[in-house]
């Protein structure tokens, strides 16, 4: 399975499936492009450090958000890939891009949706509201991405502890190494695998 990661930060959830990758935990997959939308990501240092070639492609570069989105797009089916991989990709997915690789797009989001999601609700803002509001437990969530923001059928979740003193910055870095970093890369491998449908807008999930 051919995969395009779409980054435009510190690229940790790239880098933990690169990893998986190397190490067997997600089978038969190649990363084919690292895209960012951020030519300073650290995201793609990491794809050059793995050999994966990286590309930067931003709204900024373009006229208009319609003339970005068809170069984007246009950009992306060059490299032909079976599954889009948004690891903190902050740029708002076309939606000729979602009709044209529906379910072919996972998101990972840094809460238990549906809490703390939704418009606003990104980087440290989605911890910043799981303190506010006092969770015990919050978590991680690997998504479909639909035509909402975090709307799409639900792949995995992780739950995770929410410690007395937590800052939004320790709380986001307990969900990253105890969530994110893990059900991403199983989801990856699980529909690389074949094992993941999707029923009446549920996900199913068939073997291990
Ligand atoms: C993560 O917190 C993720 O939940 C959110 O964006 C951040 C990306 O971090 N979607 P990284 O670039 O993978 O380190």
């Amino acid at each position: 399975m051919k995969i395009a990661v779409c980054v435009s930060g510190g690229g940790t959830n790239l880098q933990a499936i690169i990893d998986a990758i190397d190490n067997g935990t997600i089978h038969n997959t190649e990363i084919a492009v690292v895209i960012s939308n951020n030519k300073n990501a650290y995201a793609l240092e990491r794809a050059a450090k793995a050999g994966i070639e990286g590309i930067c492609i931003s709204p900024k570069d373009f006229s208009s958000r319609e003339e970005f989105n068809k170069a984007f797009v246009e950009k992306l089916d060059s490299y032909n890939v079976d599954l889009v991989v948004l690891a903190g990709f902050l740029v708002v997915i076309p939606p000729e891009m979602i009709r044209k690789y529906e379910y072919k797009i996972i998101n990972i989001h840094p809460s238990l949706i549906p809490s703390f999601c939704g418009t606003g609700y990104y980087g440290l803002k989605v911890h910043e509201g799981a303190l506010e509001r006092g969770v015990k437990v919050t978590g991680a969530t690997c998504h479909f991405v639909d035509e909402g923001t975090d709307t799409g059928p639900i792949i995995l979740q992780k739950a995770v502890e929410v410690l007395e003193g937590d800052t939004p910055e320790v709380l986001q870095r307990r969900v990253m190494e105890q969530a994110e970093w893990i059900i991403m890369p199983r989801a990856i491998d699980l529909i690389a695998r074949g094992c993941v449908s999707v029923v009446d807008g549920k996900v199913q999930i068939k073997g291990e």
